[in-house]
């Protein structure tokens, strides 16, 4: 296992990263093309930027619409990039991604699943037919120190894993962003100079609300976890937090409604403070925000009669739930 060295937000230099990032890139992928997909996070935006920075229409950027995405995210992230003159092909892969996950509700078994759907079925498929020989991937040092450390296996890390992309998957995947966290990576947006709405984004999981559902993944799981996950972005928009979701849980518990009982899902909210997401501690959101955003979920998803606030900090818990 290759151990990365890592550049800290606080004293990096960052014109020189990004003049010395984009002289490799161009060095790797010469006179040939590179393709990357797009999901619209922070890392993955930051890196297609920097990535057309470099190689210009030589980087053919694509978004995988998985099905497992939040709320409108495709259609948003591609109008986005448009507006910056980057153009982004949307492919909609979500019945592979729903066919892949049927049945499975270990963590680690899910998160499997949606690598393998990704880089062979899927994204290597467009890799062929492109004739790219280079893959452009945001992974960041967090994503390869929890990999490493057994934590969870972030789904774009393979070397540091001891898996040949090329073996594997027929390609080469370039890295420019390994030796940053999620601070760094935000100043190079910045320097980039994509707007805020991009780099300042809350961090969103590579496996998307796959990593919030806990046991099997299902479109009626998604579809439910996708709504209270637009409620409480919205909630959330404007507190300082480093990150904030809502998780659908597989137990039921009973509840009422009109009156009568009913036996219906749970959501909890988590909201954190982090700097680099290694560690992280539950935000003291006031109360009446908290009240408000389980006001508005149980009215607006008719499954869902219980709403709790995660109060463990990371470690224990983790960011995600899976
Ligand atoms: P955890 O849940 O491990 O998350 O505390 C730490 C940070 O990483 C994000 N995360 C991922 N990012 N691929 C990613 O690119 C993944 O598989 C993945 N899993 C978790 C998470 O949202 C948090 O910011």
């Amino acid at each position: 296992m290759r151990k990365m060295k890592e550049i800290k937000a606080g004293t990096m230099n960052v014109r020189k990263f990004m003049e010395d990032k984009v002289h490799d890139i161009r060095e790797a992928v010469g006179d040939g093309l590179a393709i990357n997909a797009l999901s619209g996070g922070v890392d993955s935006s930051v890196v297609t930027s920097l990535g057309h920075l470099a190689l210009g229409k030589r980087l053919k950027t694509y978004f995988i619409d998985n099905g497992i995405m939040r709320e409108n995210e495709p259609k948003q992230v591609a109008a986005a990039f448009k507006k910056i003159g980057i153009p982004v092909e949307v492919v909609d892969a979500s019945k592979a991604f729903f066919s892949a996950l049927k049945g499975l509700t270990d963590p680690e078994e899910k998160r499997e699943a949606i690598t393998q759907t990704f880089y062979k079925k899927i994204f290597g498929k467009l890799v062929v037919k492109s004739k790219a020989k280079y893959l452009l991937q945001g992974t960041i040092l967090t994503d390869v120190d929890e990999t490493v450390a057994g934590i969870k296996r972030q789904h774009n890390v393979f070397e540091q894993f001891g898996i040949d992309p090329q073996k594997a998957f027929g390609y080469k995947i370039l890295e420019p962003l390994i030796e940053l966290r999620k601070d760094g990576v935000r100043k190079v947006g910045h320097a980039l100079g994509l707007p805020e709405s991009m780099f300042g984004r809350i961090p969103f999981p590579g496996p998307a609300l796959a990593a919030r559902v806990i046991g099997e993944v299902t479109p009626a799981k998604i579809a439910l976890v996708k709504k209270a996950t637009a409620i409480t972005e919205a909630a959330l928009k404007d507190v300082k937090a480093f990150q904030y979701l809502a998780i659908l849980h597989e137990d039921r518990v009973t509840g009422m409604r009109n009156n009568k009982r009913v036996f219906g899902n749970q959501i909890e909210i988590r909201c954190w403070d982090s700097l680099d997401a290694r560690t992280a501690t539950p935000t003291r959101l006031p109360f009446d925000v908290l009240e408000g955003i389980a006001a508005k979920i149980t009215k607006t998803i008719p499954e869902v009669v219980s709403v709790t606030y995660n109060i463990t900090t990371k470690p224990t818990s983790t960011i995600e739930a899976i």
